[in-house]
């Protein structure tokens, strides 16, 4: 069984996706990046298909509902030579996005689904996957006709959070749906939606599935991968924790120092980068941990890299 990382909007930087790798990830997704902001030449679009030296094996996903529009970002996405594969999302129930009929909007048709993958087909000889859900709600499964539409424009696979648009990204987790989906596809199938243990892993496993996929438990534990795979539970200690804090902040500054090398008009400081990282992803390191109370009391007035650094000893003083 292969585990890959989610796309996580707003967290599956490369400085986290490379964590992933290193706690055991088969593969990483990007950020979910715009298709219009492609096309129309957004650089803070193409930040985030930045990849750090010697990053491997990452899947860049696009979100958008026009052909032409993903058709131009294609081929600039495959003109990277970064990625080992192109993702359209049809699932992400974000207002901004669904909003102009992208994401989880695509649920609704599986015709567009196929214009747009076609699309992608097109403009690239990378391997074009999909990433959708059910469908819209529990009495409107669309997840048959999504899978026609996406094996005649040729996908290479499938992945199924098997939760409908309805759900967001709580509540049941339709496993039966996804081991349907399984036995009626011609593609490898990865499963997604809740795998936090060996225990869900395993349900999951049970549909058929060729791969899993790892989202939020990842975000405090990107060690999660090679657990699974080896049947094992790392001991998370303070000490433990510190170590992927510390592994954490490092790979952010490379991968900032990446992006200021590379965009001249890339503003952000390394201090705001980190402290920002901080108060949205990295706090996550400590939660349930002693001494995380006052971490978050001061989350707050963090504002260098600094005082991030300097939040270690406060777990140690614990
Ligand atoms: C904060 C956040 C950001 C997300 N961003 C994306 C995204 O960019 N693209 C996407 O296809 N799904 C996105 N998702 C959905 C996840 O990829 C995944 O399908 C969902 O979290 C269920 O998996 P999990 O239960 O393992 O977290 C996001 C979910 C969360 C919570």
């Amino acid at each position: 069984m292969k585990f890959v990382l989610a796309p996580l909007a707003g967290f599956t930087n490369a400085a986290f996706r490379t964590m992933c790798r290193l706690g055991g990830a088969d593969l990483t997704y990007t950020e979910m990046v715009s298709a219009a902001g492609l096309a129309h030449g957004s650089i803070a679009t193409r930040r985030l298909m930045e990849v750090l030296d010697g990053e491997r094996d990452v899947v860049c996903q696009l979100f958008g509902s026009k052909p032409d529009e993903i058709s131009v970002a294609t081929r600039e996405i495959s003109e990277t030579k970064r990625f080992v594969g192109i993702d359209l999302n049809a699932g992400c129930p974000m207002p901004k996005v669904v909003k102009e009929g992208a994401g989880a909007a695509l649920v609704k048709s599986p015709q567009l689904i196929y214009d747009c993958l076609k699309a992608m087909k097109d403009a690239t000889d990378l391997p074009i996957t999909l990433k959708t859900r059910p469908g819209p709600k529990p009495d409107q499964v669309k997840l048959f006709e999504i899978l026609d539409a996406a094996e005649k424009a040729g996908v290479s696979g499938i992945t199924l959070h098997a939760r409908f648009t309805s759900q967001a990204h709580g509540g049941d987790v339709h496993l039966d749906l996804l081991s349907e989906l399984v036995s009626r596809s011609k593609v490898p199938i990865t499963g997604n939606g809740s795998v936090v243990d060996g225990e869900s892993a395993l349900k999951m496993a049970q549909t058929g599935v060729d791969t899993i996929m790892i989202g939020r438990a990842a975000l405090n534990n990107p060690l999660i991968f090679n657990d699974l795979k080896n049947e094992t539970q790392t001991d998370l200690t303070r000490e433990k924790r510190l170590e992927l804090f510390s592994m954490h902040v490092d790979l952010l500054l490379k991968q900032h120092e990446m992006l200021v090398a590379k965009y001249p008009d890339y503003t952000t400081s390394a201090d705001d980068l980190v402290s920002c990282i901080f108060r949205t992803h990295l706090f996550r390191y400590f939660s349930g941990v002693r001494g995380s109370s006052e971490i978050r009391r001061r989350m707050n007035d963090i504002h260098t890299v600094k005082e991030v650094l300097e939040l270690k000893n406060v777990l140690k003083e614990n």
